[in-house]
């Protein structure tokens, strides 16, 4: 019996619910591990080694993993990294996504730096919204967040962004040490292009451990810097409560802002998000330690035994299941997950 005649037959709409009553709607799927930059906040200085090809999710298992969650509720996916656009074929992965009818949001998360040249390729496969990651406008800033030069790659990507059909944000990370002041000119730029800009606070997720409450600028600093340059900014009424970011307009009503507070303002009890690592591991939580294994289900080393869409429901619901309410950045005693944001997935 297939999954979807299982689901008619008793009648039981399978979803991916937790023990809190969150519905899980949004699936991000990391594709690599690998990054073209080593911002600070993620990466460390000098990276050991990527995950070979052989140990990623093949874009068919991702496909069919997709198939079966969007099934179980899920309307969104989006593609992380390390910086996805590092993977090669990206946008044929994408093509497969954007075949799976119930799929509303076929979204992506990347450093820009490949993206003038990918972008054409991305919107025909069926891409439709694009985060970009932009903390400065200042090369020398630029490298000493990311180690690395090629700011300019970043603009021409952003600017590419613009002009074609996708939905565009701007997620900018502030370090109260290195780029405090690159706020209010980030925004201007924003601004400019009409596009919206989320500030996202620092977590404890950066491969150096250096992480530190003095480093965090909260979204609420960032927010009253902005209103005593801009006027009070207006609530956005239509802000989705399962989304992270409080959004707001300018008063002039050019662009938009918004603040992801992970830190300041956690926002666990509304999360709808899984994860799936490029190694193919299903985590409920960015902060979370444990880890369900897909890869192994989907793509057994023998290659002889060809798992069931329940089996793949039933490992992300196992992994639903154990999901704590909440986690836990400001308590004592609070440890880190072993694996930095770039392995987990941004
Ligand atoms: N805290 C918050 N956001 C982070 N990102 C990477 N590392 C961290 C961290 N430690 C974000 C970047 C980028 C996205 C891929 O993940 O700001 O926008
Ligand atoms: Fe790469 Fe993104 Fe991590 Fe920066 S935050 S090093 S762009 S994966």
């Amino acid at each position: 019996m297939s999954f979807q005649e299982a689901e008619s037959v008793n009648g039981n709409v399978r979803q991916l619910v937790d023990r809190f009553g969150r519905e899980h709607t949004s699936l991000r799927v990391s594709v690599t591990d690998a990054c073209n930059i080593r911002c600070r906040y993620c990466m460390p200085e000098t990276v050991s080694g990527f995950l070979p090809q052989h140990r990623l999710l093949r874009f068919e298992s991702i496909a069919r993993v997709v198939r079966v969650l969007v099934n179980a509720g899920v309307k969104k996916v989006r593609l992380t990294g390390g910086e996805p656009l590092m993977r090669p074929n990206l946008s044929e992965l994408v093509k497969r996504l954007s075949g799976i009818s119930g799929l509303r949001q076929i979204a992506m998360t990347t450093n820009g730096m490949l993206l003038a040249d990918q972008i054409a390729g991305l919107v025909q496969a069926g891409l439709t919204h694009i985060n970009l990651s932009l903390d400065t406008l200042r090369e020398p800033a630029f490298h000493e967040i990311s180690r690395r030069e090629g700011l300019n790659r970043v603009l021409e990507g952003i600017e590419a962004a613009v002009s074609s059909p996708l939905n565009v944000r701007i997620n900018a990370l502030l370090l109260r040490d290195v780029n405090l002041e690159d706020c209010l000119p980030l925004i201007h730029y924003a601004r400019k292009l009409g596009v919206v800009i989320r500030f996202i606070e620092f977590m404890p997720l950066d491969a150096n451990r250096a992480w530190n409450h003095s480093q965090v600028v909260s979204g609420l600093e960032v927010r009253r810097m902005v209103e005593a340059e801009f006027g009070p900014l207006m609530a956005s009424t239509s802000s989705d409560a399962s989304q992270p970011s409080r959004d707001y307009f300018f008063p002039d009503g050019v662009g938009g802002i918004g603040f992801i507070s992970p830190v300041s303002e956690p926002f666990c009890s509304t999360c709808n998000r899984l994860r799936l690592t490029a190694d193919g591991k299903f985590r409920n939580c960015l902060f979370g330690r444990e880890e369900w294994d897909l890869k192994g289900l989907i793509e057994p080393a023998d290659g002889l035994v060809e798992c069931s869409e329940e089996d793949i429901f039933g490992l992300a619901k196992a992994c639903v299941d154990k999901k704590y309410a909440a986690h836990g950045i400001s308590e004592s005693g609070f440890q880190p997950p072993e694996r930095a944001m770039y392995q987990i997935g941004g």
